[in-house]
């Protein structure tokens, strides 16, 4: 018997229900999702036609409200109420509308309503990105327009609350492009506006900013970090293009002679240097320099001679190991100081002895030439004659002179002279030379015979003066 009871109030249940939904009766309420608790939804009581008081009478109560159901029947009122926090993601997600179907009861007799209550939803979801920060890595030599993707935002809310667009943080050379499409999902890029320069800014910090449409908009954000990748776009530069050194000529082997300086801004070996010497004038000097390839410093390898070469230009070229690489040129012009290293020299061009007794003051007995391979004060040279009679010297152009004779010979008194030409240089200190010349004096018949009593005298004192010491 209570089977077939129960079986026939189940039946008037159903049939009471359909009767109802199919006059159309279903209640619908809206609440927007995040209410507070105790928000009005509906006035439940009223709107299923119950009588004041009846509703806490027939105990009108939501049947079994599950762990979702966030709303609850005041007894007193017959209100529909919001109890706990509706979430709408939470409850339906991205499917739009959001609508939770309540069953109500209704006892003696035992009525059952079904409500439809739908949750609006409300901009409470800022959009998200995947990443807080993002790392790229862009090459420097990157054309104006590359396109790189960037993963967009995502917004748990619905409708223009998850509309999102972007914008970037103010930057010469980067902008965004958003790509929409009917079809697909929207495809974000970042656009390079300005070319890149590692050497100026190696690393790019910028923020993107997505918003979404709800009002009032939130935003969120994301750091792109754009380490711009090394292209080998600088050439070695030297610090100077022209090196001015100064060597004296007695500057010894392994003197250290200048040091050449290039630097190149690019990273690892686009940034390398080596030196090397492209060419030098006089060529003989690619033996005498020594260049370091890494560190640009010149020695000397050999001597230097001023007498030989005043002036040295060395071509030197400075190069990176990038692929391909980039070069850089320089001078280094030596000057190759004098140093008095070289006495004067004396020659005899011409010489015409002997010279006659009887030749004039003013004869030329011989041709000299002088000379000092030095230069300036080092290679000016004074010269005179060693003794001073009866010989002088007489300038006759430059680094010629004559040796005359000064005064009257006597054959007879000095058959021959031993002269000295002595030169000296104006160096400090100063250097000499000399050269000796035998002049004989021929004899000319100047002397009328004589008695030879003189002799015979000379003769007699000569011998006594013997016997004196004898005896
Ligand atoms: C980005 O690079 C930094 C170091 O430059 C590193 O600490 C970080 O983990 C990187 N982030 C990602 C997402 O790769
Ligand atoms: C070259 O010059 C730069 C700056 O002018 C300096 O920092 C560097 O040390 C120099 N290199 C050499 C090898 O002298
Ligand atoms: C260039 O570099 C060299 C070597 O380091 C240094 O001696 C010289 O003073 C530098 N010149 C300039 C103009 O900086």
């Amino acid at each position: 018997m209570g089977e077939r009871w129960c079986a026939a109030v189940l039946r008037v249940l159903v049939l009471q229900a359909l009767a109802w939904a199919l006059a159309g009766g279903q209640v619908r309420y809206s609440v927007a999702e995040e209410a507070k608790a105790g928000t009005v939804v509906g006035r439940l009581a009223q709107d299923l036609g119950l009588e004041a008081g009846e509703a806490e009478a027939r105990r009108l109560r939501l049947v079994a409200p599950g762990r979702r159901a966030s709303v609850e029947v005041s007894g007193a009122s017959g209100a529909l109420l919001v109890s706990s926090r509706l979430d709408r993601e939470e409850l339906c997600g991205k499917s739009a509308p959001c609508a939770l179907r309540l069953e109500v009861l209704l006892e003696r007799p035992l009525r059952v309503f079904h409500v439809q209550l739908e949750v609006t939803d409300i901009n409470d979801n800022a959009p998200v990105f995947p990443a807080a920060r993002k790392n790229l890595s862009i090459a420097e030599l990157s054309v104006l327009g590359s396109r790189f993707p960037l993963e967009g935002a995502s917004d748990a809310d619905i409708g223009a609350n998850a509309q999102l667009s972007y914008t970037l943080s103010p930057s010469e050379h980067f902008s965004l492009d958003l790509e929409r499409s009917e079809e697909y999902r929207e495809s974000l890029f970042l656009v390079l506006t300005k070319s890149l320069d590692r050497e100026t800014i190696p690393v790019h910090r910028l923020v993107l900013t997505a918003s979404d449409g709800g009002r009032p908009s939130l935003t969120g954000t994301m750091e792109l970090v754009i380490s711009v990748e090394d292209a080998n776009d600088n050439a070695p530069q030297f610090n100077q293009t022209v090196y001015k050194v100064q060597l004296p000529e007695n500057a010894t082997e392994g003197t250290f002679v200048a040091r050449v300086n290039a630097t190149d801004p690019d990273l690892g070996s686009n940034g390398e240097v080596t030196f090397s010497v492209s060419n030098t004038f006089p060529e003989k000097g690619i033996n005498i320099f020594l260049l370091n390839a890494k560190t640009g410093e010149i020695h000397l390898a050999g001597i230097v001679d001023y007498e030989e070469a005043r002036l040295y230009e060395i071509q030197i070229e400075a190069r990176d190991k990038g692929m391909p690489p980039l070069s850089g040129h320089c001078k280094v012009v030596l000057e190759v100081l004098d140093v008095n290293d070289n006495a004067p020299e004396v020659w005899v061009t011409s010489l015409s002895v002997p010279v006659a007794e009887d030749a004039s003051v003013g004869t030329v007995v011989a041709l000299l030439s002088v000379s000092d391979r030095d230069s300036g004060e080092n290679g000016r040279v004074r010269c005179w004659v060693w003794p001073a009679s009866p010989f002088g010297l007489e300038a006759t152009f430059a680094g010629s002179y004559s040796l005359v004779l000064r005064e009257a010979l006597d054959r007879e008194r000095v058959s021959e002279y031993e002269v000295e030409v002595r030169a000296e240089d104006g160096g400090a200190p100063a250097l000499r030379a000399s050269r000796g010349l035998r002049v004989p004096v021929s004899d000319v018949n100047d002397n009328a015979p004589a008695f030879a009593q003189a002799v015979y005298t000379r003769v007699l004192f000569f011998l006594c003066g013997i016997s004196t010491r004898v005896g």
